[in-house]
Formats: C-alpha cells, structure tokens, sequence
C-alpha cells in the first residue's frame, strides 16, 4: 500500500477529531458522533484513492453517512478498503471523559473481516503476549498463561474490561485469579491499543464489545505486533441473519488477528479527548492543536504526530 497515505488519513482523523471536540461535555452524543462523521467524510473524499467503506457507520438505509459499501476518495487508484469509527466512544465526548478517538484503518482491498454491526468477544494482548492467548480457554488459563509469556505473576497482570454488567463473571474470574482490573466504561479500541503500549499499565484486554470496533483494534495490533482473537456474539435472529448475508458461514468462528486484518494495513487515529496514547485536541484562540498516531503493519513504523491547525488558513471541506 502507497505508504503517502499515511499523511493523508491522519488529515481525516484529525478532521473528525476536531469537529467532534467541539462538543466534548455537550451531553449529546447523537450530535457529537454526526459531527464526527461529516467531517470525516468530507476529509475522505480529498484523499487520493479509492476507498470502499466496509467498516462503518452501519447499513445505507440507517446511516447517512460513511455506511458500509460506500465509496469515498478523489482517485480512481489505489483501490482501498476502509475501516471507519469517526467517533469511538460518543458517550465519553459526551461526558468529557478520556479516551475518545477519531479511527480509520485501510487495507487492501478484501483485507478486512466484513464484520456486521454486531458483538465480538475479544482478547487482545501486546508483543510480548503474543501466541500466548486463546479465547476458547478460560481467563484463568489465560491469564497464567499471558503472565508467564510477560514472565510476571498473575498478580502483577492488569486486565482492562469494558464495565459493563455482561462482564460480571469474567471480573469475578479474573478477581479469582489474582489478577488486576481496570474497569471502563466505554472505548475498548483503546483499551486494545494501551495493551501494546509499553508502560501503560495495562496487558490485556478482554471481554464483548463492538464487532466493528474489534476489527479496527485488530489493525492497530498488527501495526504494534500484538495479537487478538475473536469470536463474534448475536444477540437475536435478525443479527444472525445480518451475519450471514455478510458472508459469515461458521457463527462461532475464531477469527485470530490475521482472519481480522488479513492484509497489509495502515492505521490511524487522532485523539478527541484527553487519554493514555493520545492527547485530545485543545483549543486556543484561532486555531487548535491534535495528537495522532500512524502506523502501518509493513514497515511497523509508529508515527505520532503533533499538529497546530489555524483555523483561518485551514481548507475547507465542501
Ligand atoms: P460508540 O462510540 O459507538 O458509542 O462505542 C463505544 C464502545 O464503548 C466501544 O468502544 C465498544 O466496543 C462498544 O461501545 C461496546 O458496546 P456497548 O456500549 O453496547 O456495550
């Protein structure tokens, strides 16, 4: 993949980070996530390529925008696939809290799980917990075996996990098991991405969240050399049905980090507000500044970038 894309897609997350900021503490989601998406899809259709959505803001008919199967892009080549979250975490821009981020991945094309707007049960470790994870075992034998490969005790493991009362179990276990916890309430694509972090303090992730978002931590994790699993989670007919017609055939599937991002991938992400990777974006008079990262999974590089946008000499998106 034409490896200039990486400036480019950081102008799109960057874009959606910005709008989206605007109404951090707003209360209003709906509104924080729209703003979020505009912006991204006008930033997309200024990037040199073309770019078929298959991750995004769900099916034509219930999203305006950025919906799966759209085409966006100012070029006829290269031919991309696109991972999308313009706003992961509305609840946290709502709130004010941290960790919110703007998301695009691209792969080649075919390069991601098509996965439908359903739950995946995930699990997702660093470069040092590679190999050693396996959904089908249970979280003790998960976390001993993750805490060997980080030759550390299971007490000295961190495991982050959506809040979320599904997860009472899977807390108790891991309580059980020694382990520590650090419960959030919303944002697991970050969650993911802190467990390759080097001094984040968090080692794994696990635990049922987004299946879109699943695929979007799952190329950051390539990018970073850790690894994931997952198993996607119905909850009714309708979303079993929705599965289907995107081409799942086996419903309790192991998708392991390759099955996810198949390809070679880029991705990028800006932060909205406040977190442990990144920075949100801060406003001052006239302008603002972003934090982002871009990393694609060829070359491993890991860029962050610290930008300063003036309003006044911005272009405008139309
Ligand atoms: P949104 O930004 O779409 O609200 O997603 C936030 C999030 O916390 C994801 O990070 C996570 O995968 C998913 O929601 C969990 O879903 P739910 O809130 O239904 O448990």
């Amino acid at each position: 993949m034409e490896r200039n894309l990486a400036m480019e897609v950081v102008r799109v997350t960057e874009a959606a980070a910005l709008a989206a900021a605007r109404l951090m503490g707003r209360g209003d989601n709906v509104a924080a996530d729209q703003a979020a998406v505009t912006a991204m899809r006008k930033a997309l259709n200024y990037v040199q390529f073309k770019g078929r959505v298959v991750i995004g803001e769900g099916e034509r008919d219930e999203a305006p925008m950025l919906f799966i199967g759209e085409e966006v892009g100012a070029a006829e080549s290269p031919r991309v696939d696109i991972a999308v979250d313009p706003l992961e975490g509305t609840s946290i821009v709502a709130s004010g809290g941290n960790n919110a981020l703007a998301v695009i991945a691209i792969a080649e094309e075919g390069g991601f799980l098509h996965a439908p707007d359903t739950y995946m049960d995930k699990i997702a470790v660093g470069p040092k917990g590679r190999g050693s994870i396996d959904i089908t075992a249970s979280p003790t034998e998960n976390l001993r075996s993750v805490a060997k490969a980080l030759k550390v005790y299971v007490e000295d493991l961190c495991a982050i996990i959506l809040d979320r009362p599904r997860h009472q179990d899977l807390i108790r276990e891991c309580r059980e098991a020694g382990a520590r916890i650090k419960l959030i309430g919303d944002g697991d694509v970050a969650g993911a991405i802190a467990t390759a972090k080097e001094g984040s303090g968090v080692d794994i992730l696990m635990g049922i969240g987004g299946a879109p978002e699943g695929v979007l931590a799952a190329a950051a994790l390539k990018c970073l050399g850790g690894d994931m699993q997952g198993v996607l989670k119905f909850r009714n007919k309708e979303e079993t049905d929705r599965a289907k017609a995107m081409g799942v055939t086996d419903l309790n599937r192991v998708y392991g980090l390759d099955d996810l991002a198949s390809s070679d991938v880029m991705f990028a992400a800006t932060g909205v507000t406040f977190g442990d990777y990144l920075q949100g974006v801060r406003f001052f008079s006239g302008g603002a500044t972003t934090q982002s990262v871009v990393m694609r999974s060829r070359s491993r590089t890991v860029r962050m970038i610290d930008t300063t946008h003036y309003f006044e000499f911005k272009p405008k998106y139309d």
